[in-house]
C-alpha cells in the first residue's frame, strides 16, 4: 500500500473535492511529491504528430488548467502533460460546488465550466518554466460569453503558438453550452479550417490535437473521421467526460449536473477510442483517455488503438506514484510477451473493442 493510500488520501479526502484539488497543486508546487527518477525504458517511447514522447502515459487536460505545475507532473514520470482547458479572458466558471466524488465507483463528476484564468496568465506561468524538458500541451477553449466559440481557438493557437509542445482543441467538455455542438460536420469542418489557418500563421507547425466526447452515436463518429481525414489534424483525444450514468453504486451524488470521469467511463471510451480507431484506419493516430487507473487499464486502451494514454482521475484515487506503477508495470509487460517496443501492442484489439455495444456503456 503506498503513503498516499495510508495518510495523503485520507487527508485531501477530507476535504471537499474542489480544496483538496487545490491543496495538491500546492504539494506539488512544494515539491511534496514523489518523483520516478528511474531512466525511461527507451521501449516506452512514442513518435507521434512529430514529437518524441519519452513514454505513452499523460497527465489528462481539467488538473492544471492555469500552468502551475507542468514540471511537477512530468517528475512524476509522465511524458507529457496538457495544461488547460485555458479561455483567451479569465472567467470563473460555474457556481460551487461543482466538483464530486463518486468514492464507491472511483469516479468524479465535474460541472466546473471552464474556470480559466486566461490567456496571458498562464502564458506567463509558461514562460517562467525553468526547465523545458518533457512534452507541455496546451488545452485551449472558448469563453462562456463568446460571440464567436472559434475565435477563441484562433486567439488561443496566436497566443501560446511559442511555447505549446502541441495544442489540443477542446470541443468536447459538457459544460459550456454550445460547445459540442462543434463537433458536427459543418462547423467541425469549418473550425478545423480557422485552426490550420492561425497554425500556419504563427510560422511553426505546432501539431493539433482533437478532443472529443465519448457521447456520440455512430453517424456523429463518421462525421467526425470524415471532417479529420480532410484536415491537418495530428492526433485525436478520446475522450473526455460523459454525461452517460450507467451502472453508478454511488447514491444521490451520482445524479448531479456534470461530466463523469473515472473508473465508469473506461469501458464506454475505450469503445468510442477503437470504433474511432477503425474510422481514420490508422492514419491519425490516437490518446485513449478516460478510467485509466492502473497498467491493465492503461495498456487496453493501447490495445485498443491509442498510441498514447492520458487520466486524470486515477491520480485522484490512486495516488502520485500511479504514473510509476503504470510504467514499470509496462516494461515487465514487454519483458513477459518478449516484444521490441510497445508500438507491438498498440491496436492490436481493435475489433474485438469495437463491436462493443455502446447503449449498454
Ligand atoms: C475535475 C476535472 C476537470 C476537467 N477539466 C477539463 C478541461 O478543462 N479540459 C479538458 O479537455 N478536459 C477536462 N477534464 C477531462 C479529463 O481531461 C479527461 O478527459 C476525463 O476526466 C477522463 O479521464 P479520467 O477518467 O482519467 O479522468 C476534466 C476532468 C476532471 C475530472
Amino acid at each position: 500500500m503506498s503513503l498516499y493510500s495510508k495518510i495523503g488520501k485520507g487527508l485531501l479526502f477530507q476535504f471537499d473535492a474542489e480544496r483538496a484539488h487545490g491543496l495538491s497543486i500546492r504539494g506539488l508546487q512544494a515539491g511534496l511529491h514523489p518523483r520516478f527518477d528511474a531512466a525511461f525504458d527507451p521501449r516506452l517511447s512514442v513518435d507521434i504528430a512529430g514529437l518524441k514522447f519519452t513514454n505513452p502515459l499523460g497527465m489528462a487536460a481539467g488538473y492544471d488548467k492555469n500552468a502551475d505545475v507542468p514540471g511537477a507532473l512530468l517528475a512524476l514520470g509522465f511524458g507529457h502533460t496538457e495544461v488547460g482547458t485555458v479561455t483567451p479572458l479569465p472567467q470563473p466558471g460555474n457556481p460551487k460546488p461543482r466538483i464530486f466524488r463518486l468514492k464507491e465507483d472511483k469516479a468524479v463528476i465535474n460541472r466546473l465550466g471552464f474556470n480559466s484564468k486566461g490567456h496571458s496568465s498562464a502564458l506567463a506561468q509558461l514562460k517562467r518554466r525553468s526547465s523545458r524538458s518533457g512534452i507541455v500541451g496546451i488545452n485551449i477553449g472558448a469563453n462562456k460569453t463568446s460571440e464567436d466559440f472559434g475565435g477563441d481557438y484562433v486567439t488561443g493557437i496566436e497566443a501560446f503558438g511559442a511555447v505549446a509542445d502541441y495544442f489540443t482543441v477542446n470541443i468536447s467538455s459538457p459544460n459550456t453550452p454550445g460547445l459540442r455542438a462543434l463537433q458536427g460536420a459543418d462547423p467541425l469542418t469549418d473550425l478545423l479550417h480557422r485552426v490550420d489557418e492561425a497554425v500556419e500563421k504563427t510560422g511553426r507547425k505546432t501539431p493539433v490535437f482533437l478532443k472529443i466526447a465519448p457521447d456520440l452515436t455512430e453517424n456523429e463518429m463518421d462525421d467526425i473521421a470524415k471532417a479529420v481525414l480532410n484536415s491537418n489534424i495530428n492526433a485525436l483525444i478520446v475522450s473526455n467526460t460523459t454525461l452517460a450514468r450507467n451502472g453508478l453504486k454511488s447514491g444521490a451524488v451520482a445524479q448531479e449536473v456534470g461530466g463523469l470521469s473515472g473508473a465508469p467511463l473506461f469501458e464506454r471510451s475505450t469503445i468510442v477510442l477503437a470504433k474511432t480507431h477503425q474510422r481514420l484506419e490508422g492514419k491519425v493516430p490516437l490518446v485513449g483517455v478516460g478510467g485509466v487507473n492502473s497498467l491493465d487499464t492503461a495498456w487496453q486502451k493501447i490495445e485498443a488503438g491509442a498510441s498514447l494514454v492520458q487520466l486524470y482521475t486515477g491520480l485522484v484515487y490512486e495516488g502520485p506514484t500511479l504514473p510509476k506503477t503504470i510504467l514499470t508495470g509496462m516494461s515487465k509487460m514487454l519483458d513477459k510477451e518478449q516484444l521490441p517496443s510497445i508500438k507491438h501492442v498498440c491496436a492490436r484489439r481493435v475489433d474485438d473493442w469495437a463491436k462493443k455495444d455502446l447503449l449498454t456503456n
